[in-house]
């Protein structure tokens, strides 16, 4: 008989890849996060969602080493660890694609999948390996590119999210953080976007979806995060929650989402 496949478990019988405890983060005055729990399970896409302002891109920011939490702890595959730095984030397996992509339109998309970390033999860049590998990586998570030539100034917005994220994928990240990576896009892109992230997910991958728009999150999360004024205000599995409960913990006019069995944290609501 062959062995059990531990991701075939249901969710709440795994152990998570990443845990984060009781996270405080201020700026000057300013508490951006406050005492945030949060639990990413291997092959899950966890969907974070809140106002403008709740704290969702700091939370990406603590994960990448970008933004150092006042208190709190961070544990990965059970081993607390210190992210000081996006090259620490990179060697616990944590990619993140943020809101502004960062790509160069100047550069091609092999240009910029290896954009600061070209492969070279003997000073000479070795391009064509490049194009193979970025060819390998845009196939494997699903893209739908043209080429791997094509300058990236003229791809779509779908095609420049697909681009970014193959380039976080270089790594071989076992976590990877999407900051609203259908914010501004047609339909159509959208779509391809979510097809991508889906297969993040079937690739293994544990996703955090940082979104605005409930109707992506219910097409592809397992579960919703909601952040509000920097603190979690319900944690729920997408299968077992309306539309009008999540909008309900986002606006603050319930103290959290009804959410049913592991998952469910119940929070008063802080203003
Ligand atoms: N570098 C910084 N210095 C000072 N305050 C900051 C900094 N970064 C974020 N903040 C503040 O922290 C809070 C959370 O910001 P964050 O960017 O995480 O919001 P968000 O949930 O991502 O919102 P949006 O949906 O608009 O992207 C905001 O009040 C913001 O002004
Ligand atoms: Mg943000």
């Amino acid at each position: 008989m062959p062995p059990p496949d531990p991701t075939s478990e249901p969710l709440p019988l795994r152990s998570p890849t990443l845990t984060l405890r009781g996270i405080d983060v201020f700026f000057g005055e300013k508490q951006a996060l406050d005492s945030v729990d949060l639990d990413l399970y291997p092959r899950e896409i966890l969907a974070l969602v809140g106002e403008n302002a709740a704290g969702k891109s700091v939370l990406a920011k603590v994960l990448t080493g970008l933004c150092r939490p006042s208190a709190g702890t961070i544990t990965v595959d059970g081993a607390q660890v210190t992210i000081g730095s996006p090259t620490a984030a990179h060697r616990l397996g944590i990619a993140t694609v943020f809101q502004d992509l960062a790509l160069a339109d100047n550069l091609d998309v092999t240009g910029n999948i290896f954009f600061g970390r070209e492969l070279h033999t003997s000073g000479v860049m070795r391009r064509g390996h490049m194009e193979a590998i970025a060819r390998e990586k845009l196939t494997e998570i699903g893209a739908k590119i043209p080429s791997v030539r094509a300058p990236v100034v003229t791809l779509s917005g779908g095609q420049r999210q697909s681009v970014a994220i193959a380039r976080a994928m270089l790594g071989d990240p076992r976590i990877i953080i999407l900051d609203e990576p259908t914010a501004a896009l047609s339909a159509t892109q959208t779509a391809e976007v979510l097809d991508v992230i889906e297969r993040l997910r079937d690739l293994g991958r544990s996703i955090v979806f940082i979104s605005h728009d409930l109707d992506d999150v219910r097409a592809i999360a397992d579960r919703v995060v909601v952040l509000r004024h920097g603190r979690v205000n319900g944690s729920a599995p997408v299968s077992g929650v309306t539309y009008e409960a999540i909008v309900a913990a986002i606006t603050g006019i319930t103290d959290a989402l009804p959410g049913t069995g592991r998952g469910a944290v119940p929070r008063v609501v802080n203003g």
